[in-house]
């Protein structure tokens, strides 16, 4: 798909399709068609309420011909009054689906109608920007035929037409959604890809070859490094494997030096069978997707350094494989973390925390302004949330302002959740420092979050995000998500804390 922003007449543009969109509005309650000619056409339509303007409901009027463009389309806005930016979002990826399933080629955006509050005309450009290339993502990567080739190869182009598109602040926020988003899809890529072709090798090859040209430094440490830095837990969980463990680190300076960093932290596991505590074969190709928080964090190092933000941001994945061989770690084994902590593995398949612990240690050193983390950590946060809300753990009041903060620019859901003494006290260990998993039953992912906080220096501000449920298969939710794959949760979110500390 290509999407482009241009300042033109309406009138004066000829194209196969036009895109207005429909609205409620007032006491009444009355529909609203954005362009009034087209109004006029289709008032028979919304007499007949086959045009409601309900939030995402789209019908198309083929051989209109109204102007010069041959169909309408009519997509659906909802309340205006309750018109935001992640409406927008969500109304942009409905633009792209009855375009597409539609088989139009070319369309013109009536963007004016979108965002009749001249004030809003940058936050929707972003969020309509976002939304649109979000929902292009595809992952035919690995079929002989690919989705496009089916009727021929003319691509998708939306012009998103506005009267504001030469304003600076609506150029900028566009061409950012743009970047944001073809981040996002970077991620989601790197998620797709199955555990054969996306081992912590390629996964660190894939964040070199994107930082190029970015201002990113990356440095990617091997498994004899990883051993000399006494990084036991990374190391501990790769020994099932024949894939190398590695550890990645993407640095970006957008300050000055004096001024410390945010780091962000990202699991990176390619593959968890759950090692000798393995795991139920339903389902089991699911874990290819647990390097999604590593993903995504490469993903926001890569929209960071593009933004050219004025700040100074680390990205770290630890990344391995998490196999049964004949070397694998087994229930009972206990190894040191980085920072000197020991853990029994009382369960190999609770290894997310344990590679973690070694990445949190190296953040802490840093010095950080903050930490962040995101992971697929524990199936308990499913069970919690399911698949709506991103579920957030942090004991700092001010840092969680921050993060709901954030998140409402980003339009990503979180959900603050507890982590107090009683789970720390559930990991302690009987023959080491921890044990990874918790002696109480249930708050498994309040459990997983007190094992990494012993990990993080004291006084640092520190957030871990449990993305287990968000991080793929949401697209029964939101529609610029893809129904099965990965859907990127966290970056945006990630990208907008870095912002706050600009
Ligand atoms: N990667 C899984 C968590 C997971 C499960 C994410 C399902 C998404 C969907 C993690 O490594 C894991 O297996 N955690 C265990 C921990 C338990 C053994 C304490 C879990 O949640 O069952
Ligand atoms: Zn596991
Ligand atoms: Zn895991």
């Amino acid at each position: 798909m290509l999407l482009n922003l241009m300042k033109k007449d309406l009138e004066s543009l000829t194209c196969q399709a036009l895109v207005v969109f429909s609205r409620i509005v007032g006491k009444d309650q009355s529909v609203k068609i954005s362009l009034p000619g087209v109004a006029k056409d289709l008032s028979q339509a919304v007499a007949e309420k086959a045009v409601t303007g309900k939030h995402l409901e789209s019908v198309l009027f083929r051989d209109k011909n109204h102007l010069g463009f041959r169909h309408i389309l009519v997509v659906g806005l909802g309340k205006d009054s309750e018109l935001d930016h992640e409406h927008v979002r969500q109304a942009a990826a409905q633009v792209f689906e009855a375009l597409k399933s539609a088989g139009i080629k070319e369309a013109a955006v009536h963007f004016d109608g979108l965002a009749a509050n001249k004030r809003h005309a940058p936050a929707f450009a972003k969020a309509f920007a976002e939304g649109a290339t979000l929902a292009s993502y595809v992952f035919d990567e690995l079929k002989s035929r690919k989705k496009d080739q089916k009727d021929d190869k003319t691509e998708l182009t939306i012009h998103v037409v506005s009267t504001a598109a030469a304003e600076a602040s609506v150029k900028k926020a566009f061409n950012e959604g743009l970047m944001l988003a073809g981040c996002v899809n970077f991620s989601r890529y790197l998620g797709d890809m199955p555990g054969n072709l996306m081992t912590p090798t390629i996964l660190a090859q894939k964040a070199q070859e994107a930082a190029k040209g970015t201002g990113l430094k990356v440095t990617v440490w091997d498994k004899a490094r990883i051993k000399k830095e006494k990084m036991g837990g990374l190391l501990g969980v790769s020994l099932g494997s024949d894939q190398e463990p590695r550890f990645i680190i993407m640095e970006y300076k957008g300050a000055p030096a004096s001024k410390a960093p945010v780091v962000f932290v990202g699991k990176g596991l390619t593959f968890d069978s759950g090692g000798i505590s393995i795991k139920p074969s339903a389902g089991m190709e699911e874990m290819k997707y647990d390097m999604c928080g590593g993903a995504n964090v490469i993903g926001a190092m890569l929209a960071i350094a593009r933004l050219k933000l004025k700040v100074n941001a680390v990205g770290l994945v630890p990344s391995t494989e998490n196999m049964p061989g004949p070397s694998a770690n087994k229930p009972g084994d206990i190894m040191a973390a980085r920072n000197g902590k020991t853990f029994e593995v009382n369960n190999t398949d609770a290894e997310g925390r344990l590679i973690l612990s070694d990445a949190l240690s190296y953040a802490s050193e840093l010095k950080p302004q903050a930490i962040f983390d995101a992971a697929t950590l524990t199936g308990a946060m499913v069970v919690a949330l399911g698949n709506t809300h991103t579920g957030f753990f942090t004991r700092n009041d001010a840092l969680s302002k921050r993060i709901n903060g954030a998140a409402d620019e980003s339009g990503e859901w979180v959900w603050r959740m507890p982590l107090t003494d009683f789970h720390t006290k559930d990991v302690r260990g009987t023959f080491a420092d921890l044990s990874n998993i918790s002696s109480s039953k249930g708050a498994g992912s309040a459990t997983a979050a007190a094992f990494l906080e012993q990990f993080v220096g004291e006084g640092i501000p520190w957030a871990h995000f449990d993305i287990a449920g968000t991080g793929w298969g949401v697209g029964n939710r939101l529609n610029y998500c893809p129904k099965k794959g990965a859907s990127g949760a966290i970056l945006r979110t990630f990208v907008e804390l870095a912002k706050s500390f600009a």
